[in-house]
């Protein structure tokens, strides 16, 4: 006999016998986010076992246990599972080059790829070999950390990172909720979460974020690649902007984004960093300058020359009043406007 409890009871078990499977799912399938328009066949390029020269990686846990064990975790300890990786050299010596002599030679060092001492880039070179399908990773080479020699393995760990639930050292200006956020940790395989191992290089910045006003990435609320592209590319200070506009910021920011009939010129060609501060400032709003009057006549230089509409009872443009210093007063729409050329409301 079916009661009312008895349903109630029926559906809250087969909900939770649903949500355990789909639990399960999740760490039964290997986590990787690989789809074919975003990496053009790298197993393609990549030998395959028939290759005699290859022994695969249960070969080398016999002798590496540690690093077999770590590897297995990643995602590229589970490619083989997949089908386009099926007959490929995978896991260890996808990286390390063919074991078989390294191996007969009873852990002969000069007969495998040795990474340690070796130069970044060619590090960098070894997973381009795989990774320059990707667009994001083919622009590597055009940013500033390849052209100042740091390479993948400066960020990344090859074999996964060994901490446990993120803990970086260094904790004291972030808060809890950034140790909690898997999106911040453990990312990626990342040796360490985000803005530590931005920081970790770049100090400078920390000072900058800690100023009055900036951006909350200390505080785990963004992080440095929402607005950088740690890989590089062709912008400039390897920023995610795209030619012109300001991408990155107007992701967030939708309100500045345009396009406007009336557009502000110095937000078209320079961009939001003409004004802003990105990173942090001592004047609100970012502001690059204490005053936004400053800000405005260090480009418009002129404009005590320029007379107001005399119907608008404003006085002259003249800067000995201080109704005409605050600027955005009157033309408030700074960013740009769709019903005024001098952008007012
Ligand atoms: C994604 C590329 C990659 C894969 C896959 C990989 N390694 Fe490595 N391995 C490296 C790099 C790079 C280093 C140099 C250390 C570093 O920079 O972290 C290294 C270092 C090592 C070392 C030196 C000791 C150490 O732990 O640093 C050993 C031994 C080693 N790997 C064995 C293996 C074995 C065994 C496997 C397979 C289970 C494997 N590696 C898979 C890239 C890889
Ligand atoms: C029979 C045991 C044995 C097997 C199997 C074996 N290795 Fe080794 N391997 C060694 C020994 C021993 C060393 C250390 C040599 C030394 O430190 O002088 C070594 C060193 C290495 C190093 C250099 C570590 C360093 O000091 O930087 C790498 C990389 C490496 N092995 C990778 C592999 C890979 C990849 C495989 C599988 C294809 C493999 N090994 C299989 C025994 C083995
Ligand atoms: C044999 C080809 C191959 C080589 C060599 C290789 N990778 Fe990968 N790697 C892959 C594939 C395939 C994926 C999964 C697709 C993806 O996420 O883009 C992957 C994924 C990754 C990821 C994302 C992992 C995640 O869990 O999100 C990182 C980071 C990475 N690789 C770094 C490296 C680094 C660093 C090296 C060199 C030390 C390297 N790879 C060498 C094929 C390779
Ligand atoms: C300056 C640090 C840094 C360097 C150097 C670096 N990465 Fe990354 N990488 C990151 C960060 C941070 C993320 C996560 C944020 C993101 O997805 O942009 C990431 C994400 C990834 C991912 C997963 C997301 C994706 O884009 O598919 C892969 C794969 C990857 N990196 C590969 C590489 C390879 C290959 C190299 C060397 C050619 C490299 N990385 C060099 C910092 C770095
Ligand atoms: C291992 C050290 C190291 C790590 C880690 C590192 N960087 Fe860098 N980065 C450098 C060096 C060195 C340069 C080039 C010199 C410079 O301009 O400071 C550079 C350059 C840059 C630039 C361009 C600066 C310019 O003046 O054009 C940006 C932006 C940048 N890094 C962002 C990041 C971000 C974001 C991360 C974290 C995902 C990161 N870096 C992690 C060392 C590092
Ligand atoms: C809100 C977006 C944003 C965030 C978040 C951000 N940056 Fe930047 N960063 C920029 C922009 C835009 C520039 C270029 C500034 C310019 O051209 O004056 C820049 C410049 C830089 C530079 C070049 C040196 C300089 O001061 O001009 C470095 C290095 C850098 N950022 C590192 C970082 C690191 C490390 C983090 C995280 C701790 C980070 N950035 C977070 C937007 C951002
Ligand atoms: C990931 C989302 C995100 C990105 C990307 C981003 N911002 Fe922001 N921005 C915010 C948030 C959220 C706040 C306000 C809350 C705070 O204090 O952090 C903010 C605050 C600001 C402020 C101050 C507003 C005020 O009322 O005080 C300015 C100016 C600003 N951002 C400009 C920029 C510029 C310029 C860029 C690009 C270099 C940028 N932002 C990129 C999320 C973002
Ligand atoms: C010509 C200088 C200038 C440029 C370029 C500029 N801003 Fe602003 N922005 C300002 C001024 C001035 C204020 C303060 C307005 C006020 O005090 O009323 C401001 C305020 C802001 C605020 C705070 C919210 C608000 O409406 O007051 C955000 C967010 C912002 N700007 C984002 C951006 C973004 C994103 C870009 C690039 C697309 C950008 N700004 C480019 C001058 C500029
Ligand atoms: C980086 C330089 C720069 C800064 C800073 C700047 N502007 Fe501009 N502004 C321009 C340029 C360039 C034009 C286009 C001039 C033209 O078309 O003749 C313009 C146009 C204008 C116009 C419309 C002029 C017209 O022809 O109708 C107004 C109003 C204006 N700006 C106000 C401001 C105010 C207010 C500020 C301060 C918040 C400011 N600007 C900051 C460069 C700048
Ligand atoms: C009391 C309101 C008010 C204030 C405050 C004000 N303006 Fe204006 N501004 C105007 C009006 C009205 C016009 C239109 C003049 C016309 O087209 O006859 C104008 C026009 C402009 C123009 C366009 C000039 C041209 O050549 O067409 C610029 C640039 C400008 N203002 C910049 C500024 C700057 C910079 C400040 C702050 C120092 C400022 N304004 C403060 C009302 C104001």
């Amino acid at each position: 006999m079916v009661t009312a409890k008895n349903l109630k009871l029926t559906v809250l078990f087969t909900f939770s016998v649903v949500l355990l499977l789909w639990i399960a799912s999740m760490f039964a399938s290997p986590s990787i986010r690989l789809s074919a328009s975003e990496m053009p066949d790298p197993a393609a390029k990549v030998d395959s076992y028939l290759d005699d020269r290859y022994v695969g990686s249960e070969t080398c846990k016999a002798c590496h246990e540690d690093q077999f064990n770590a590897v297995a975790k990643t995602t590229h300890g589970k490619l083989g599972d997949l089908p386009g990786w099926k007959g490929k050299v995978v896991g260890c010596e996808s990286c390390h080059g063919p074991g078989k002599e390294h191996v007969e030679g009873g852990g002969d060092k000069t007969k495998i790829k040795v990474f340690a001492g070796m130069d970044s880039k060619a590090v960098s070179e070894s997973c381009l070999a795989c990774h320059s399908g990707k667009e994001a990773h083919n622009n590597f080479r055009r940013g500033d950390h390849w052209r100042n020699n740091i390479g993948c393995t400066d960020c990344h760990s090859a074999h996964g990172p060994s901490y446990g639930p993120q803990r970086p050292g260094s904790m004291t200006l972030i808060g809890e909720a950034a140790e909690q956020r898997p999106s911040l940790a453990n990312r990626a395989m990342l040796k360490n979460s985000e803005p530590q191992l931005c920081i970790g290089c770049h100090s400078e910045t920390k000072a900058q974020f800690s100023k009055p006003f900036h951006h909350k990435v200390l505080e785990g609320t963004m992080t440095c690649s929402d607005c950088h592209n740690p890989h590089g590319g062709f912008e400039s200070k390897q920023a995610r902007l795209a030619l012109g506009s300001d991408q990155a910021c107007v992701r967030c920011h939708t309100q500045m984004q345009g396009p406007f009939v009336f557009e502000h010129a110095a937000l078209k060609i320079e961009g939001c960093a003409t004004c802003h501060s990105p990173h942090g400032s001592n004047n609100p709003k970012l502001l690059k300058r204490s005053s936004v009057r400053q800000l405005c006549l260090e480009c418009h230089t002129n404009i005590e020359n320029v007379e107001l509409d005399p119907n608008i009872p404003t006085g002259p443009h003249t800067q000995t009043s201080i109704r005409t210093q605050n600027c955005t007063v009157c033309h408030s729409q700074i960013h740009g406007s769709n019903s005024n050329k001098d952008f007012f409301r």
